[in-house]
């Protein structure tokens, strides 16, 4: 049997990223992200509202950063989804993480965070349903800890957040079950 649930953005898992930026004055604000989501090979899309402090320093600089929260830095990417740079002019601080500017673009890498995508500003795209900001991805940068052989990442060493909008919890990732474009290759048999 199943049941009806009605209208909920019920998709799960959702990834748990720190949108960085940093204003014209050069101060860094970053938010928590949950709907995020990659949308070329070199793009990637917020969801994200025009008016948080972030997004208004990424139409500011043109560029932002986009780092996957891990389990060990729970606590500061919730904080960065709880607290607003628009409120707090000293956000960032206070949240004890470290940042260095990017060697590609114009935005702050958080260091405690293990991985970064690196964006130039692509495009900003408001219709009647959604605002999206998109990321062209011009670099990603990884703690060596995290990478394997031929520069591959390792999930099973980013240990990222997911988000499960259900009950607002946060998950820990957890173990490799397959491979993916050959778990569904028998079915292509006959
Ligand atoms: C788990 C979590 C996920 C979130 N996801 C989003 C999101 O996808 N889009 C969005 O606009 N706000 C999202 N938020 C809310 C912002 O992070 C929050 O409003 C924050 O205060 C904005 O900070 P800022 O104004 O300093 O940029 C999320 C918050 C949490 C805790």
């Amino acid at each position: 049997m199943r049941k009806n649930l009605g209208v909920q953005p019920a998709l799960f898992p959702m990834p748990v990223v720190i949108v960085a930026a940093y204003g014209a004055d050069g101060s860094i604000c970053a938010m928590n992200a949950a709907w995020a989501q990659i949308c070329a090979m070199d793009k990637i899309a917020l969801f994200i509202d025009a008016d948080h402090k972030t997004t208004k320093n990424i139409m500011e600089t043109r560029a932002f950063t986009v780092n996957i929260a891990d389990v060990s830095n729970m606590a500061p990417a919730d904080f960065f989804g709880i607290a607003t740079g628009n409120k707090m002019p000293d956000k960032f601080e206070r949240s004890g993480c470290h940042a260095v500017k990017s060697a590609f673009v114009n935005a702050p890498v958080i260091t405690e965070f293990p991985v970064a995508l690196e964006c130039e500003f692509a495009e900003e795209i408001e219709t009647k349903h959604m605002h999206a900001i998109v990321g062209r991805i011009v670099n990603v940068s990884a703690e060596e800890r995290v990478i394997g052989d031929k520069n591959k990442i390792l999930p099973e060493e980013v240990n990222a957040l997911i988000f499960d909008q259900y009950r607002s919890g946060y998950f820990a990732v957890g173990e490799k079950v397959g491979q993916a474009w050959n778990a569904g290759k028998d079915l292509m048999k006959g």
